[in-house]
């Protein structure tokens, strides 16, 4: 039976179109847990700043957000001649795909989009803006379906009483409803299935810390914190029998990009013999990309190293520092990819390649 709290969690309107359809509404993320601010965005810079600031973040939410956002400014698009609709479209939508580069479901949104505008070139412009109003809404509902499927079929590997550590925010906030890393604990939470959690802080960022802690605490959800280096001393003491994360970027191979830290959490679970699950939709799976290696890891301000979060820098100001966003784990690290179309076990080259046949 779901509780009011959990469904206050699961139900969390993180990205959403607003009633006029002339801006995107969001929830700030940099400001949870402490202040749950919504912002109104309306203008290329300021969609492009919230996604590159991470005020909207984790990749299926970052896709809405892109989806609603060039919707929102072809709006704006001062001009009934289809050429030069097409060409402003095309400059807002790489734009905007400039500001995060790891995520694919950004350019898999915005190109998306762009494919309604050129399939249609034969319609008047007001006509080509009700069909793409349409299909941002359609990325978004197809996501909220593609979440609850993850979490259905990511639940079906846990049992009543399990354990399982997660890495970064994969949650309601980062995706719709469930979430996919962290989907099948708020279902878990929802079937009456006791999971305990062991949420990774996440350095530098602490998404874990600022959002799945508050989302599954929240949510009425067994959940501990644990700063990064904890999750070794987590596995060995035996309380962790799965781990659960999202993904960024899958590649062919089943290479998997997620927040920094996660390839180490997976050769710890490699070590301790713990399964370690990716789960992601298939939005974000990219089969034009054949392995991790041709995947652009995000270099981000080093000053979310020294200074954001602390209430004094805790370096010196000219210490060099190496920021990089995600890491890819090997897919050889990888028990199962657990995506709405089925769970995808190795050799992940075949496995993959089906849920596209
Ligand atoms: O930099 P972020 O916070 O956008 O990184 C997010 C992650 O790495 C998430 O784990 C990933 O996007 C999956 S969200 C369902």
């Amino acid at each position: 039976m779901t509780s009011d709290k959990l469904k206050q969690v699961t139900h969390i309107d993180n990205v959403r179109l607003s009633d006029d359809d002339c801006s995107v509404i969001i929830i700030d993320q940099t400001r949870l847990p402490n202040h749950v601010e919504y912002i109104s965005l309306h203008t290329a810079q300021e969609i492009w700043d919230a996604i590159h600031l991470l005020k909207v973040r984790g990749a299926p939410a970052i896709g809405i957000a892109a989806g609603y956002g060039i919707y929102v400014l072809a709006r704006q698009i001062e001009s009934d001649n289809y050429e030069t609709f097409l060409t402003e479209f095309h400059r807002q939508a790489e734009y905007l795909n400039s500001s995060r580069p790891t995520a694919v479901n950004l350019s898999w949104a915005l190109r998306r989009m762009e494919q309604v505008v050129k399939d249609n070139a034969s319609l008047s412009v007001p006509e080509i803006l009700d069909l793409l109003g349409k299909e941002c809404r359609a990325i978004h509902e197809e996501d909220i379906a593609m979440c609850r499927a993850i979490s259905e079929y990511g639940l079906s590997l846990l049992k009543d009483g399990d354990g399982v550590l997660t890495h970064c925010n994969a949650g309601p906030l980062a995706t719709s409803r469930y979430g996919t890393g962290q989907g099948p604990l708020f279902l878990a939470a929802e079937k009456g299935v006791n999971i305990k959690v062991f949420a990774d802080e996440t350095r530098p960022l602490l998404q874990g810390a600022r959002l799945t802690s508050y989302e599954l605490h929240n949510a009425g959800v067994d959940v501990t914190l644990i700063c990064d280096n904890m999750a070794s001393i987590v596995m060995k003491n035996g309380w962790v029998q799965a781990c659960m994360v999202g993904c960024d970027r899958v590649a062919a191979n089943g290479d998997a990009a997620n927040k920094i830290g996660t390839s180490g959490v997976a050769i710890l679970a490699k070590h301790y013999g713990i399964p370690f699950y990716v789960l992601g939709p298939t939005s974000t799976i990219d089969m034009n990309c054949p392995t991790g290696d041709d995947i652009k890891i995000e270099q981000r301000n080093p000053d979310e190293i020294k200074e954001m979060f602390y209430a004094e820098p805790v370096a010196l100001k000219d210490v060099k520092c190496y920021n990089p966003s995600f890491d890819v784990t090997d897919h050889e690290l990888i028990t199962a990819i657990i995506t709405d179309k089925g769970i995808c076990r190795p050799p992940y080259t075949e496995s993959l390649a089906k849920l596209f046949e």
